[in-house]
């Protein structure tokens, strides 16, 4: 065997977040060592000498408003990971060329820090976000990292700007991770330059009423989010551009969300940004929760995963993920059997559907009638731990 490639089986084998097979890498030995690295410990902190006021937790718009500081961290092919930095908010600098700007070599996270009734600041089920982060990195080719390396420089980027995290049960810090190609050069190739930021900035609650307002769906077989094969799955920019066309039909047609079918069948798959679920009674009298499985399709939503978790912690109904048709949705209507539908992510936790419009008719979801009970005991208990009023090891108290 070539020396260099002994050398470089002999690093990759002792690295714990090493997965793809040598061969999918076109690089040599020099551009793979820094391969692991992005150590929170090499961080450095240069604070903003002006600090903006803190907004009223109840004027939130979503996105608008950031902290004072950022986490950047730089990689290139020949130099590897450099130090983590936090540094005042600022825009970026790319070269025109830069791949995110013209083949999507991007990706993001979204996860939110809370501050406790106790005070104390808390991520929710931050790892989820990690990993789905990585799985997004490895799909773009991007550099690898490590994933507890990166939740410990967000977690001092938060410690830095604890006071953007609103003092209120109703209002959140809301983070944004995102990864993006940097590469100066217009080949379609992986990228050898890369930018890994972080922004951060407080979020108002989702329904501005305080309790829940139900959404109303346009549900048009032509348009499609994601196929199978592609990257649904993952958390890339070029997923959700392309959806802001269906979303402005949505709204011409006087519907707020779109509900994403999927193939000649009619998969019901997502809603919106959100995942879905629906709490009905089957043809054979049980009463289920279910939800599309994660089959390539589906974005993995950590708030998904969580609600599957506590379901089936209860043990009160069915939990079922399964693909299911717009057809049994729609037989369901008709005989009456469905009693919640909702989606569900970080930015409301779970978010009732009250209507459909399917093929020139409206349907009546009748999600609210019934409570919501599912619903709402979903958004007691995730609100109760991120608050803290719950303790679980679900939410790290990172302040
Ligand atoms: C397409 C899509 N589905 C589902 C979700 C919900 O995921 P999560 O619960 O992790 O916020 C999101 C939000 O990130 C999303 O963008």
């Amino acid at each position: 065997m070539h020396v260099q490639s002994m050398i470089m089986n002999k690093l990759l084998s002792t690295c714990p977040l090493y997965s793809p097979p040598l061969s999918v890498f076109s690089f040599s030995l020099p551009l793979f060592l820094p391969v692991c690295l992005c150590q929170a410990a090499d961080l450095t902190i240069e604070r903003n000498p002006v600090v903006k006021p803190k907004p009223d937790p109840s004027t939130l718009v979503f996105g608008k408003q950031f902290s004072d500081h950022m986490l950047t961290i730089s990689w290139s092919a020949a130099g590897g990971w450099e130090a983590p930095q936090i540094k005042p908010f600022q825009n970026l600098s790319l070269h025109p060329a830069s791949s995110a700007l013209h083949y999507s070599i991007e990706l993001f996270e979204g996860m939110k820090a809370f501050r406790g009734v106790d005070n104390h600041i808390r991520l929710f089920r931050p790892m989820l976000n990690m990993e789905r982060m990585y799985r997004s990195t490895e799909r773009s080719c991007l550099p690898l990292f490590d994933k507890v390396e990166l939740i410990k420089c967000i977690n001092k980027l938060i410690e830095v700007d604890q006071e953007w995290v609103p003092y209120s049960t109703d209002a959140s810090l809301y983070i944004r991770p995102t990864f993006i190609g940097t590469e100066p050069s217009l080949g379609v190739s992986r990228t050898g330059h890369s930018l890994l930021f972080v922004i951060i900035g407080p979020v108002g609650p989702y329904f501005a009423t305080g309790g829940f307002s139900p959404v109303s769906l346009l549900a048009d077989p032509r348009y499609v989010r994601a196929w199978r094969g592609g990257v649904g799955e993952y958390k890339m920019g070029g997923n959700y551009g392309p959806t802001i066309a269906v979303q402005s039909e949505a709204a011409k047609q006087g519907c707020q969300q779109v509900l994403w079918l999927y193939g000649e069948n009619e998969e019901i798959t997502e809603v919106g940004t959100m995942n879905l679920f629906i709490y009905w009674t089957t043809e054979k009298g049980e009463k289920e929760l279910v939800t599309p499985p994660l089959d390539g399709i589906i974005l993995p939503g950590v708030t998904r995963q969580s609600l599957l978790d506590l379901a089936r912690e209860w043990g009160d109904f069915k939990v079922t993920e399964r693909r299911v048709l717009m057809k049994e949705l729609i037989d369901a209507l008709d005989d009456g059997r469905i009693l919640e539908v909702f989606g569900s992510g970080t930015a409301c936790v779970v978010c009732p559907v009250g209507s459909l419009l399917y093929r020139g008719q409206t349907y009546q979801i009748p999600t609210m009638k019934n409570g919501p009970e599912i619903a709402k005991r979903f958004h007691k208990e995730l609100t109760d731990i991120q608050y803290g009023r719950t303790q679980r090891d679900w939410a790290p108290v990172i302040v």
